[in-house]
C-alpha cells in the first residue's frame, strides 16, 4: 500500500472534472510536487492553449502532448493533472499506466460541461453544441475507463474529491514500484503538515 502511494498519481478526465484543483489539493496533502501537462505545453510553446489550437491546430497540440507524456516518464512521486484529451490517443492510456497510478475523475456530463464552460477558454468546446460535447465525452469514456481507479466527482467539491482519491489510493494493493515509500504515506501516518 505504501509503495503504491509513493508512485506518481495521474489524474485524467473530461474538461471540467476538476483535475487541476483536485491535483493541487492532493499534492499539498501528500507533500508532493504538482505537474500539469497543459502547463508543460504552454511553457514549451510560450503561449496559451487556445492560441496553439488557433495557430497550429489540434494535431500539433496532440504532438506536444506526446512529448509531454515522454517527459512524464521521468517523474517520480508527483501528482500529475492531464489535459482532458490526453489519455484518448492511441497507446496513451497504456503509457500513462506505465508512469503511475491513473485516477479517472468521472462525473455526470451535465455537471462537467457546466463547470468546463465556466472555467475559461476551451478550444475543444468552442463552436460545439451541448450534444456534440456530450458525444465527445461518450467517445472518450472508454479511454478514461482504462484508469486504475475511478472517482465520481458528481456533487462533490474539489476537497471532497481529493479525499475520495486518497481513500481509493490507500485501498488499492499493487506491488511497490518505488522504494523507499514516502514517509507521509505509511498507513498510520498523516497526510503531511497541513492535515
Ligand atoms: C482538452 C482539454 C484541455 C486542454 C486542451 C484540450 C481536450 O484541458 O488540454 O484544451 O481535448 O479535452 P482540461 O481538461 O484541463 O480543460
Amino acid at each position: 500500500m505504501a509503495g503504491e502511494m509513493a508512485d506518481n498519481v495521474i489524474l485524467v478526465g473530461f474538461m471540467g472534472a476538476g483535475k487541476s484543483s483536485v491535483g493541487r489539493i492532493l499534492a499539498t496533502r501528500l507533500g508532493r510536487c504538482f505537474v500539469e501537462t497543459d502547463e508543460m505545453i504552454t511553457a514549451t510553446e510560450g503561449r496559451p492553449i487556445p492560441e496553439i489550437f488557433a495557430e497550429k491546430g489540434e494535431a500539433h497540440f496532440r504532438a506536444l502532448e506526446d512529448e509531454a507524456v515522454r517527459l512524464l516518464a521521468l517523474k517520480r512521486g508527483d501528482v500529475i493533472a492531464t489535459g482532458g484529451g490526453l489519455p484518448c490517443g492511441a497507446g496513451r492510456a497504456e503509457a500513462l499506466r506505465a508512469i503511475g497510478t491513473v485516477v479517472w475523475l468521472s462525473g455526470d456530463f451535465g455537471a462537467l460541461y457546466e463547470r468546463a464552460l465556466r472555467g475559461g477558454d476551451r478550444p475543444m468546446l468552442s463552436g460545439k453544441t451541448p450534444e456534440q460535447a456530450e458525444a465527445l465525452y461518450a467517445a472518450r469514456r472508454p479511454f478514461y475507463a482504462k484508469a486504475d481507479l475511478t472517482v465520481d466527482t458528481t456533487g462533490l467539491i474539489p476537497d471532497q474529491v481529493a479525499a475520495e482519491v486518497l481513500k481509493a489510493l490507500r485501498g488499492r494493493a499493487r506491488p511497490p514500484r518505488l522504494w523507499p515509500p514516502h514517509p507521509t504515506l505509511s498507513p498510520s501516518g498523516g497526510e503531511g503538515p497541513s492535515s
